[in-house]
C-alpha cells in the first residue's frame, strides 16, 4: 500500500479509484480548538503562516485529527503579495487589509515580479516537509489566488461587498487593470511552479470573487488571466492536476471548464447533477456540500454527502465543501463529514 500513490492524486489524474477522495477547504483554521489555542500563543496571522514551523504544524492539525485525503498548505492567497511590493495584514474580525491600496499607474509600474524562492522560502520549506512526512497517506495540495481575486484585494484594500473600486478601474481605466492582472498572472504562475517543485502534488486556484463579474466581464478580466497562469504552469508541469474554485460560479461554470483546468470546484448553489451535465466529461468536479450543513445533524450531513456522491457518479469527483468550513462549526461534524466520505460506498450500498 505504501507504494501506491495517494488516492486524491490518482483520482485527480483521472484514474479509476475505490472511492471519491475527501478534503475540505479551510480545513485548518478557527473551528479547531488546537488551532485557536495556537493562535492565542501566536496572534499574528502572518507569523502563523510565514514561520515554517508554525505553518507546518497548522497544516498537519486536520491531518492528525481526521486523516483527510488531502493536506493543504497553511498560508493565504495574499501571502505572495509582499514579494511583489504590496504589503498586507489580516486583522481578526476585519479580514485582510492592504495598505496602501494599489490604485495608480505609478503603483502598478513599481510592482516587482515575484521571485518565489527568494520572497517565500518558508512556503517551499513547509511543502517539502509536508510531502516527506505525509508520504503516500495523503496528497499535498498547494494553492494560489487567481489574478482577478488578488487584484480585487489589492485595489479595494480590503474585503468588499460591492467591488466598486475595482469595477470603477475596470470600466474607467481598463488598461491599468489589465497591466496589474498581467503582472499578477506571471508572478502567480511562477509561484505555482515553485509550489510544485517544492512538493505540492495538486494545486488549487482560488478565484473566489470572479463570481462577482457578469459573464461578459469574466471573459475579459478573469478567464484570460486564469488561463495565462494555467498555460504557463502546464507548459512546464503538465502532469500536476489543477483545480479552479470560484464562489458564486453558477453563471460561469461552462467558462471555467474552458480555462484548461483539470477539475472544476463547484459551490453549493449548483446541484451536483446539473454541474456535471454542464461540464465536459473529461473534466473532474470537486465539491459541493453547503458548509452550513455542518451545523446540522449527523444524519443531515450523511444524507447530503450521499446525494452529492450519487449525483457525481461516473465522473472524476473529489468530495469537498462548496466553500471553506465556517468558524464555529462543531469539530464532531467535521469528523462526520470525513468519516462518511471515507465510508461512502458501504453507505451507498446500504442505501439501495
Ligand atoms: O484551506 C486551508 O486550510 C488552507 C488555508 C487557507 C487560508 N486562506 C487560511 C486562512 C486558504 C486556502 C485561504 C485562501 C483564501 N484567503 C481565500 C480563498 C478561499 C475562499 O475562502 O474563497 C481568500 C478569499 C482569502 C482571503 C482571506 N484570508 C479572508 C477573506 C480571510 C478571512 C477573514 C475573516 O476574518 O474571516 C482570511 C484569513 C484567513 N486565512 C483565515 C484562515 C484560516 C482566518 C483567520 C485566522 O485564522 O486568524
Amino acid at each position: 500500500m505504501a507504494d501506491t500513490l495517494p488516492l486524491l492524486l490518482r483520482a485527480a489524474r483521472g484514474e479509476q479509484v475505490e472511492r471519491p477522495p475527501v478534503w475540505m477547504m479551510r480545513q485548518a483554521g478557527r473551528y479547531m480548538k488546537v488551532y485557536r489555542d495556537l493562535r492565542d500563543r501566536h496572534p499574528g496571522f502572518r507569523e502563523r503562516s510565514e514561520n515554517p514551523d508554525l505553518s507546518y504544524e497548522i497544516s498537519m492539525q486536520p491531518f492528525h485529527a481526521f486523516q483527510p485525503d488531502g493536506v493543504i498548505l497553511f498560508s493565504d492567497i495574499l501571502t505572495p503579495l509582499p514579494g511583489m511590493g504590496i504589503d498586507f495584514d489580516i486583522i481578526e474580525s476585519k479580514g485582510p487589509i492592504i495598505e496602501p491600496a494599489i490604485r495608480s499607474q505609478a503603483q502598478v509600474d513599481a510592482l516587482r515580479p515575484l521571485d518565489p524562492a527568494k520572497a517565500l522560502p518558508f512556503v517551499g520549506e513547509v511543502l517539502s516537509r509536508l510531502r516527506q512526512d505525509v508520504g503516500n497517506a495523503a496528497t499535498v495540495l498547494g494553492f494560489v489566488g487567481a489574478p482577478w481575486t488578488l487584484a480585487a484585494y489589492a485595489v479595494e484594500g480590503k474585503s468588499s461587498k460591492t467591488y466598486s473600486v475595482i469595477k470603477a478601474m475596470a470600466f474607467r481605466e481598463p488598461a491599468l487593470l489589465h497591466q496589474l492582472l498581467g503582472h499578477l498572472a506571471d508572478s502567480i504562475a511562477a509561484y505555482v511552479r515553485y509550489q510544485i517543485d517544492s512538493g505540492a502534488q495538486v494545486v488549487q486556484l482560488f478565484d473566489s470573487w470572479a463570481g462577482q463579474l457578469s459573464p461578459i466581464d469574466y471573459d475579459v478580466f478573469a478567464a484570460p488571466y486564469q488561463k495565462r497562469v494555467i498555460d504557463q504552469v502546464k507548459a512546464t508541469h503538465p502532469d500536476t492536476p489543477l483545480i479552479l474554485y470560484i464562489s458564486g460560479s453558477a453563471g460561469v461554470l461552462e467558462r471555467m471548464g474552458r480555462t484548461g483546468v483539470d477539475i472544476v470546484s463547484l459551490d453549493w448553489t449548483v446541484d451536483m447533477a446539473d454541474g456535471c451535465a454542464r461540464l465536459p466529461q473529461h473534466l473532474g468536479v470537486q465539491g459541493n456540500v453547503d458548509p452550513g450543513l455542518l451545523f446540522g445533524t449527523p444524519e443531515a450531513i450523511r444524507e447530503r454527502i450521499l446525494d452529492t456522491v450519487r449525483k457525481a457518479k461516473g465522473r472524476k469527483h473529489i468530495l469537498n465543501l462548496g466553500h471553506g468550513i465556517l468558524p464555529g462549526t462543531p469539530e464532531e461534524n467535521a469528523r462526520v463529514f470525513f468519516e462518511t466520505g471515507k465510508a461512502v460506498h458501504e453507505l451507498l450500498g446500504a442505501a439501495v
